[in-house]
């Protein structure tokens, strides 16, 4: 039985998710010499020690049984002018690398050249939780574009910092 009430449906809770502002990041893999990826707000760094993050991904996800088996994932995060490169990353999956410039490590790990930063992963553990899964990332390595700004996701809509 879904957990629904009066006090709070499904538009109610996204309206409240959507209140809080987050950046998105590409995650994103080479798998059978395919690019493989989506486009994911709900990324977190999480640990320093060891060095961890997370994301969230659908349980629905066509991409994610796919994805899950590379190497290594990359994520990137995207910067203030990605906001149709955003919506492309999350649209028909045959399209979503389309003229985009990537970096491809050879371990498989595909990172956007454009992104503000780069973080190479493989994946520690997956949580089930709910309608997604909560996977926890472990970093091999990062780079940082420190001069970039971040592209902003709130109330549905793409924004920059002020
Ligand atoms: C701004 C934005 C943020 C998104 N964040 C997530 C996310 O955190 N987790 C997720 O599973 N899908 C997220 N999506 C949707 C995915 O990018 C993608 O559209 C979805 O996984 C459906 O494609 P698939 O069936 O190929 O997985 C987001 C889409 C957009 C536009």
């Amino acid at each position: 039985m879904p957990f629904m009430s009066e006090q709070m449906n499904s538009r109610m809770l996204r309206d409240a998710f959507g209140a809080f502002p987050t950046g998105v990041v590409a995650v994103a893999a080479q798998v059978d010499g395919r690019m493989v990826g989506l486009a994911a707000s709900s990324f977190t760094s999480v640990s320093l020690e060891p060095p961890l993050v997370s994301f969230s991904v659908a349980k629905d996800s066509t991409t994610w049984p796919d994805l899950r088996r590379a190497a290594h994932l990359g994520v990137t995060v995207l910067a203030e002018d990605h906001g149709a490169l955003c919506r492309q990353l999350a649209g028909p999956a045959r399209e979503r690398f389309t003229g985009v410039a990537l970096d491809i490590t050879d371990s498989g790990a595909v990172m956007l050249t454009e992104g503000i930063a780069q973080y190479d992963c493989t994946v520690r553990e997956e949580l089930e939780a709910g309608d997604h899964v909560i996977v926890l990332l472990q970093l091999h390595a990062v780079v940082v574009n420190s001069r970039g700004q971040p592209l902003i996701f709130h109330r549905s809509e793409f924004g920059r910092l002020a």
